[in-house]
């Protein structure tokens, strides 16, 4: 079984990323031959700034490990240091539609809080699925947001297929059954989210004990005082997928649990269980960011493996669309051609 993900490196990494991106990761890296992406190009797409970006890339990089990626298992990579990601992704441009491209909802939610809307935020989703076709994906754990490029991604491999002959692997999702879209704390009817949240509702990784147990203790809640899921109760009902995710309870277990209670102890409990899960990420993770060298090591080792597994894919694709092959063939330990 062969998985793939990509997460961005801008942003601070929050409880949702946890939930949906590397909790998963590093569960199904037991589950076969992993390969786990820090999607650079993605981040391009939008306003970022140089530096920050560079910093956030090696940032990731310790927060994959600290998360639990074991680099026997896994394979961990920066996408622009594999050139056959964006050469896939212009070739399955031609495969992908513009009416298509333009029903994603997560483009239109983006575009929409732009003033500059680049064409690459537009294409962002062929470039998604050309991570995920590149590496014949069963499977790709993900949050539930990414849905609608998952199907994309299936899509597109399913047309390629139709015009060119069976080349790529149709991709399946992989959502965990709680946690798959965690919510503000404070504005429950959104997506925790460090570019479209509230600052106070959305719980960093990094996030500090105090910090974090103020973040749940101010959760807003809703009327009424049991803790139990209902569609008119989105906070509790949140904070008890959160519980259910971080402790790996059953969510009618802990609607049981706290039956009879109030809610000023079940949010405190939630929040101690969330400083519980992030203590000793936080102190890996520390550990990891202060030796740069060895994440770029590793990094490196991973794109080495990540070029050697994709290239055969992106061969037999230009080779089917009817492009002719290289004599020269391809080098990659070539330098640069311009040293800055
Ligand atoms: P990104 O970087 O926004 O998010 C990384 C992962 O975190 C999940 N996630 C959430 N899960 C639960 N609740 C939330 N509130 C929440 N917010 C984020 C996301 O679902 C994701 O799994 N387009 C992708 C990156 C990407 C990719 C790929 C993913 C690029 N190429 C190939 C899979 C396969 C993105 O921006 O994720």
């Amino acid at each position: 079984m062969r998985i793939f993900s990509g997460i961005q490196p801008t942003g601070d990494k929050h409880l949702g990323n946890w939930s949906g991106g590397f909790r998963q990761y590093a569960a199904t890296q037991e589950q076969g031959d992993a390969f786990f992406c820090i999607v650079d190009l993605h981040s391009i797409t939008v306003e970022y700034d140089t530096e920050e970006l560079r910093e956030r890339t090696l940032d990731l990089a310790a927060m994959l490990f600290a998360t639990g990626l074991d680099t026997e298992r896994s394979t961990v990579f920066i996408q622009s240091h594999v050139p056959a990601h964006p050469e896939a992704a212009w070739l399955l441009a031609s495969v992908a539609s513009f009416g298509e491209l333009r029903r994603m909802t997560q483009f239109k939610d983006k575009a929409d809080r732009q003033e500059f809307v680049s064409a690459g935020l537009f294409s962002y989703p062929v470039l998604q699925a050309a991570d995920i076709l590149l590496y014949q994906a069963d499977g790709v754990p993900v949050g539930e947001d990414q849905r609608q490029h998952i199907e994309l991604a299936r899509n597109i491999a399913e047309r390629f297929n139709a015009r060119y002959g069976d080349t790529l692997a149709l991709p399946e999702m992989i959502a965990p059954s709680e946690g798959g879209r965690i919510m503000d704390l404070q504005e429950p009817e959104r997506k925790m989210s460090t570019t479209g949240g509230s600052p106070q509702g959305t719980v960093r990784l990094l996030d500090p004990p105090d910090v974090l147990r103020k973040k749940f203790k101010t959760a807003v809640t809703d009327s009424g005082s049991e803790v139990r899921r209902a569609p008119d109760k989105p906070g509790i009902s949140n904070l008890i997928e959160i519980l259910s995710a971080v402790t790996g309870d059953g969510m009618d277990a802990i609607e049981t649990r706290y039956d009879g209670e109030g809610y000023g102890r079940f949010k405190e409990e939630v929040g101690e269980a969330v400083v519980g899960l992030l203590g000793p990420i936080q102190r890996r993770y520390e550990e990891l960011r202060s030796d740069p060298r060895e994440l770029q090591r590793l990094l490196a080792r991973g794109a080495e493996k990540a070029r050697e597994v994709s290239e055969p894919t992106l061969q037999t694709m230009l080779d089917r669309m009817g492009l002719v092959r290289s004599e020269v063939g391809r080098n990659f330990g070539a330098a640069r051609p311009r040293e800055l």
